[in-house]
């Protein structure tokens, strides 16, 4: 879970004192089942009692919704709140005081520089704003909005401006503020005879706010075809791009109520989409999807869905964001526009329903690339090498995350029928590829659901939820070639993780990690798992580490063989000598 300031001492601390029966009681009434209590689920409408609460674990779970978590999760969902108001809100409760930032003299001369940039901005988006509202000049921009179908409740809400045709409007306005600061703002900019003239003229102006309201810039579009299209707001100590999402400070409670947002690439996109009722929506400003936003969006929802125009293959920005959503655990889906359309251009054209339908049809990000490297490069040896050459730039940009890396490369490889190994040498034959970021192919993409857990995957993956001791001694029989599927391969990632931890969590820590079907899977076997005693938790581990190695033996020799026929089959002589040399290794070894 994001938390960057408060340690997990202090998160802990809360965590202990927090009694979860007492603070769920508050808003649900619980009954006591044996060792859980029960009561109606407040996340989901319900007669019959399928909401849990274990005491022990400090852990609720419903069985009706599968909703899950630890008490700060609860706190969180209950109240669609974030994770340091959810944290302070405990914290209050019982008593417990939170560490106040400390600040050194150059870090609060930066705070107050930040302050004064924010109010310069604040009083610049009501005097666009205004001037929008009421100024005979501004009827062109007025009547401009109203053609883009932009009313005038959506603009209220996103405080939409206007700049007018001059040089000096907004300089004259501010001459109560250090121009300097104006001009670090970005609304003012020096010309070369020691004065300043207006950065904004004649266009229609989009506040950029914080996710809690603060104004940090703009971006502006002009009225007609003049260019440059859209003149935005240049970084300054209060605007960066690759942090901030247009809209989130309108759209959040929506994106926490659906749990999912949609990632347009334009501005006038997300306000086509509000003005139509969609509010779940983010947009990144004109930059390609960073870590950050990935983090961002990751606070608010447990998917994103991203739109891609319908003239660009959106291969390429995919394949970029396939490790920040890998790693950072959030699920992907991706949507196509049909040609020539872009988010507004279609909802304005079909309509609401016709563009939810869309949406529905999203595939999953991983899934995505996949499918659009093999339409380009086909299933053969040469067609997996120039796939494994295409993926490469990506590995490499994962930089040296360990596991971020290890669940790339396992999640193809799997796909591929492919080793990790050979995922990250290349296979011998690679041919010059035609790369399918330069030449894309127009080719209907099936949606693939992302692949539930199996009766082995949940069988494992409960035991060691429970027992997170035994998870590097699972890892050394094999457990990686016993989880295929992605939730499989998530909940492994958070083991590793709480194993990381060194047991210096308790078992519900994992609750922290997970969102999704994953979270709720966990949170579910937290309650229901039955107590066993040490001498039999070692009984089953031991039972479970043989298992684990004689499957991971075999499906080793079955990809081998695999691929020995394979290549066979394609007269590969140098890569046949190389896999059979391998096979007889893991025969003999
Ligand atoms: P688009 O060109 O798709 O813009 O760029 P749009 O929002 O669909 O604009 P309309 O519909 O033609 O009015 C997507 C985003 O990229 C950024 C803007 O944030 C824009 O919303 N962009 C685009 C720029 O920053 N500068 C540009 O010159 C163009
Ligand atoms: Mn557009």
């Amino acid at each position: 879970m994001a938390h960057s300031f408060y340690n997990d001492d202090i998160v802990q601390t809360v965590k202990e004192h927090a009694d979860i029966v007492e603070v769920v009681g508050d808003y649900v009434s619980l009954k006591r089942m044996g060792v859980n209590y029960k009561g109606l689920c407040p996340f989901h409408s319900e007669k019959t009692p399928s909401f849990t609460v274990n005491p022990a674990r400090g852990s609720f779970h419903c069985f009706g919704c599968g909703e899950g978590g630890d008490v700060l999760a609860f706190i969180m969902r209950f109240h669609t709140m974030g994770f340091p108001e959810a944290l302070k809100q405990l914290a209050d409760r019982y008593d417990i005081a939170l560490p106040e930032k400390p600040r050194s003299p150059k870090e609060q001369e930066q705070a107050k520089k930040r302050e004064e940039i924010y109010k310069i901005n604040e009083d610049a988006v009501k005097l666009y704003h205004d001037f929008l509202l009421t100024d005979p000049a501004a009827a062109p921009a007025r009547r401009y909005l109203k053609d883009r179908g932009i009313d005038a409740a959506v603009i209220d809400e996103f405080q939409l401006g206007f700049a007018p045709e001059s040089w000096d409007f907004l300089f004259n306005k501010f001459q109560h503020f250090p121009l300097k600061a104006v001009e670090q703002a970005g609304l003012i900019v020096p010309n070369n005879r020691g004065g300043y003239y207006d950065r904004f003229r004649n266009r229609v102006l989009f506040p950029i706010f914080s996710s809690v309201g603060k104004s940090l810039g703009f971006g502006g579009r002009s009225l007609g075809d003049q260019q440059p299209k859209y003149l935005n707001s240049p970084e300054s100590p209060v605007y960066n791009k690759s942090k901030i999402l247009f809209g989130l400070f309108q759209n959040k409670d929506a994106i926490r109520k659906q749990k999912k947002c949609l990632l347009v690439e334009g501005n006038f996109d997300l306000l086509a989409l509000v003005a139509r009722g969609i509010k779940h929506v983010g947009a990144p400003l004109g930059t390609a999807l960073t870590r950050q936003h990935v983090k961002i969006i990751k606070g608010f929802a447990q998917e994103a869905i991203i739109l891609f125009d319908g003239d660009q293959a959106g291969v390429k920005a995919a394949l970029r964001a396939v490790p920040l959503f890998l790693s950072e655990q959030l699920s992907a889906k991706v949507v196509v526009l049909p040609e020539k359309h872009d988010p507004d251009t279609y909802i304005s054209e079909f309509g609401r329903e016709k563009f939810e339908k869309v949406i529905e049809a999203a595939v999953p990000l991983p899934e995505f690339v996949f499918e659009r490297l093999l339409s380009v490069h086909g299933m053969t040896l040469a067609g997996k090498a120039a796939m494994v050459q295409e993926l490469k730039p990506i590995i490499d940009a994962i930089g040296d995350n360990h596991l971020e890396r290890t669940l790339f490369v396992s999640h193809f490889g799997q796909k591929l029928g492919l080793t990790d190994e050979q995922m990250l040498k290349g296979l011998p034959t690679a041919p010059p590829i035609k790369s399918i970021v330069r030449e894309p192919e127009k080719k209907e993409v099936k949606a693939r659901p992302a692949m539930p857990l199996t009766k082995i995957e949940a069988h494992l993956l409960r035991f060691l939820i429970i027992n997170p001791e035994y998870v590097q001694k699972f890892i050394e029989a094999g457990l990686q070639y016993s989880i295929e599927g992605d939730s499989g391969r998530i909940i492994f990632k958070h083991l590793v993780t709480v194993s990381e931890a060194g047991g210096s969590k308790g078992p519900e820590y994992i609750l922290e990690l997970a969102v999704g079907p994953e979270r709720s899977f966990i949170s579910k076997c937290l309650i229901d798992f039955p107590e066993m005693s040490e001498a039999e938790t070692e009984d089953e581990a031991t039972e479970k580490i043989l298992w684990l190695k004689e499957n991971s033996l075999k499906s080793m020799m079955r990809q081998l063989t695999a691929q020995i026929n394979q290549a066979q089959q394609e007269n590969n002589n140098d890569l046949l000598m190389q896999l059979l040399a391998q096979k007889n290794k893991l025969r003999d070894g």
